[in-house]
């Protein structure tokens, strides 16, 4: 194969998707200055998406930024299940939305449909307005369901949430490359995971619509502990519907 400088230089840092991640970067930059510090950023440990700006997801070309959760592949799972279990959701929200991945995917995936994101973290929710200008859905800075504006009280037929779910005792497990550049507090779900998940089905009833639904991706093993429905689940995750009933008081 002919001598590919990007490609050898990746390689040479360690990356061991060079070819993929030289193509990546090819395909969202164009001008030479702008390869040339990706490369550079990537070389030195930055995340391949942070470095380039953008991340793919869900068939879409999204922005995300350096201290910004980037968007993983499974999670694609989450939106595809919601999608299908909700085309006829009207209000749709997304909890702890990052650069707001799953609201772009179901602001296209369900045209005509209000779609609101909400995130704890300002840097993220600068990046989640910039793509919701694109996609078209609305960012709101705050925790949880406090976050939404009151009017959406007990109408929102969809929500769904990537939420932080690592084990405490299993974040330092995670690629040093992330760990240094995403926030603790965008993994970290305390001791079994589950604190996050709990904290948003506590209110949930009073949210959603009374068809209303959460979908959201666990491990498969923390599945078992959670009071609601698996959708679709291999060896690693399980993704799940619950509903408010029956959450009941299990959040609290
Ligand atoms: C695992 S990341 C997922 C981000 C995004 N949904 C995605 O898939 O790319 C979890 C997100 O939850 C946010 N978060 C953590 N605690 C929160 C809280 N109390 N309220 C709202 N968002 C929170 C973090 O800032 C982070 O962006």
């Amino acid at each position: 194969m002919e001598h590919d400088p990007i490609v050898a230089r990746l390689r040479a840092a360690g990356c061991v998707f060079a070819e993929a991640e030289a193509a990546f970067i090819r395909r969202h930059l164009q001008d030479t200055g702008d390869i040339e510090r990706a490369v550079e950023s990537r070389t030195e440990g930055m995340p391949l998406e942070h470095a380039v700006g953008v991340a793919e997801f869900a068939g879409l070309t999204v922005a995300v930024a350096d201290g910004v959760f980037v968007p993983r592949l499974r999670a694609e799972a989450i939106a595809s299940a919601a999608a299908a279990h909700r085309p006829d959701a009207r209000v749709v929200v997304d909890l702890g939305c990052g650069c707001g991945a799953l609201a772009a995917a179901l602001a296209s995936r369900l045209p005509g449909t209000e779609v609101h994101a909400v995130d704890i973290d300002p840097a993220s929710v600068v990046v989640a307005r910039a793509n919701g200008r694109r996609f078209g859905f609305t960012a709101h800075h705050g925790s949880w369901w406090d976050a939404l504006p009151t009017a959406l009280r007990g109408r929102v037929d969809l929500a769904v949430g990537y939420l932080p779910h690592v084990p405490t005792d299993r974040v330092e497990r995670i690629h040093p490359d992330f760990r240094s550049h995403e926030p603790r507090h965008t993994v970290d779900g305390g001791p079994t995971g589950l604190d996050q998940v709990r904290a948003v089905a506590a209110p949930m009833g009073d949210w959603l619509s009374p068809e209303g639904v959460f979908v959201t991706l666990l491990s498969t093993e923390q599945a078992a502990a959670v009071p609601g429905r698996v959708l679709s689940a291999d060896d690693e995750d399980a993704v799940m519907v619950l509903d408010g009933a029956a959450v009941g008081h299990w959040g609290l």
